[in-house]
């Protein structure tokens, strides 16, 4: 049987991965700065993540969600405090466009409305309404195109408001900062007018930080930026490091009824140890703290490169914009240098989503190598 063939691929073949690092069959050492796109939070291999896993393997890896399984409570309990978001309920799943689906579907129980707000250059996933409100027609199939989504611009809180009006609006989805689009982002004014113009009409205000939570843009919420609170927040990524989970923040004013959401594998034994594991390590090696100060001096060493003409993000959800495609120079770093970064539909935009244990000396590895390749 062969793939069905849907990624180009690097030619590179990781056998190994430890830290910031990543190894090939011949051993050679790869610097991350990629993250496995935003994934890898807590590191790669982190020893206390493994012996967790392990630990637990021994013990159950999975039953279904007809039991009682004190590990969600845990998890719920932990992501709670780390994030400062203790007041939601918690729905588990086993990815990000699980998690938007679920989040849709709720705003659309809650209301009994169908329309959903989503934004130019979006992304929220490949499931139908999650694909449906991503701003890509290249990616959405005709089946897909039975859900009604509406994409306004960026930051235009007028345009906006003139949607809500017509009253069939069920949900306003969006990124904390946009990801696949290229980190362009809300900015508190903006934020701060869908949180209140959804409040006054009911209409459910979902916050996807699948890409910008978990602690990547130097707060544990890319929304925390701005100080609103969203009705529903969703996360994948960074929460299991690695380890396919998903995960729904509910705001109480949603209610919850038996069969209303449902999945096999969400929040099983092995998953929910894994994302326990991450949260335990970003609060114990102040992680967080870590992003602030590493991604300052990201920065400010990006300013010597006349070629960089912006810097977007915020945190290590970063990016840098050149006066050229980054193309080439993505696969220079690769093959001469061994450094992997991230590319955007913005084909300037070099992303950098490094593990959040990321060094200074990480850094100073890659502006050596942007030195030689630019200079
Ligand atoms: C902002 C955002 N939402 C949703 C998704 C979809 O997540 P998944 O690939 O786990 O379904 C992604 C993935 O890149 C994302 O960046």
């Amino acid at each position: 049987m062969n793939l069905f063939d849907v990624y180009p691929l690097y030619n590179v073949t990781p056998v190994k991965a430890k830290g910031c690092y990543i190894y090939d069959e011949n051993d050679i050492e790869y610097l991350d700065l990629y993250g496995g796109h935003g994934v890898i939070s807590v590191g790669h291999s982190h020893p206390d993540y493994i012996a967790k896993l392990k630990a637990q393997l021994d013990k159950i890896g999975f039953y279904s969600n007809a039991i009682q399984n004190p590990l969600q409570i845990k998890l719920a309990d932990k992501l709670g405090k780390v994030s400062g978001c203790p007041e939601y309920n918690l729905f588990l799943c086993n990815s990000g466009a699980e998690a938007n689906e679920n989040a849709l579907k709720l705003a659309s129980f809650h209301t009994g409305k169908t329309r959903i707000i989503s934004f130019r250059n979006s992304f929220h996933g490949r499931t139908s309404a999650a694909v449906a409100a991503t701003d890509n027609p290249k990616i959405n199939a005709p089946i897909n195109k039975q859900q009604i989504v509406t994409f306004l611009e960026l930051n235009d809180a007028d345009a906006v408001e003139k949607e809500l009006k017509k009253g069939d609006v069920c949900a306003i989805i969006i990124e904390g900062i946009q990801g696949v689009g290229g980190l362009d982002q809300g900015t508190t004014a903006f934020f701060k007018t869908l949180e209140s113009l959804c409040e006054k009409q009911d209409i459910i205000l979902i916050l996807d930080e699948i890409q910008s939570g978990y602690g990547r843009t130097g707060k544990f919420f890319a929304f925390q930026h701005h100080g609103i609170k969203p009705d529903i927040i969703t996360i994948a990524k960074g929460m299991g490091n690695g380890f396919p989970i998903g995960g729904v923040l509910i705001a109480k004013k949603l209610k919850a009824s038996y069969g209303l959401l449902g999945t096999t594998f969400g929040g099983n034994h092995l998953a929910c140890t894994a994302a326990i594991s991450v949260l335990e390590i970003i609060e114990k090696e102040n992680l967080i703290e870590n992003v602030n100060e590493v991604s300052d001096y990201f920065l400010s060493e990006m300013k010597q490169f006349s070629q960089i003409k912006r810097r977007k993000g915020k945190g290590f959800m970063a990016g840098v914009e050149f006066d050229f495609e980054v193309g080439d120079l993505r696969k220079q770093l690769i093959y001469d240098h061994h450094i992997f970064t991230g590319g955007a539909m913005n084909k300037n935009l070099l992303r950098i989503l490094p593990p959040l244990t990321i060094k200074k000396e990480h850094i100073d590895t890659f502006v050596s190598a942007l030195k030689e390749i630019l200079n």
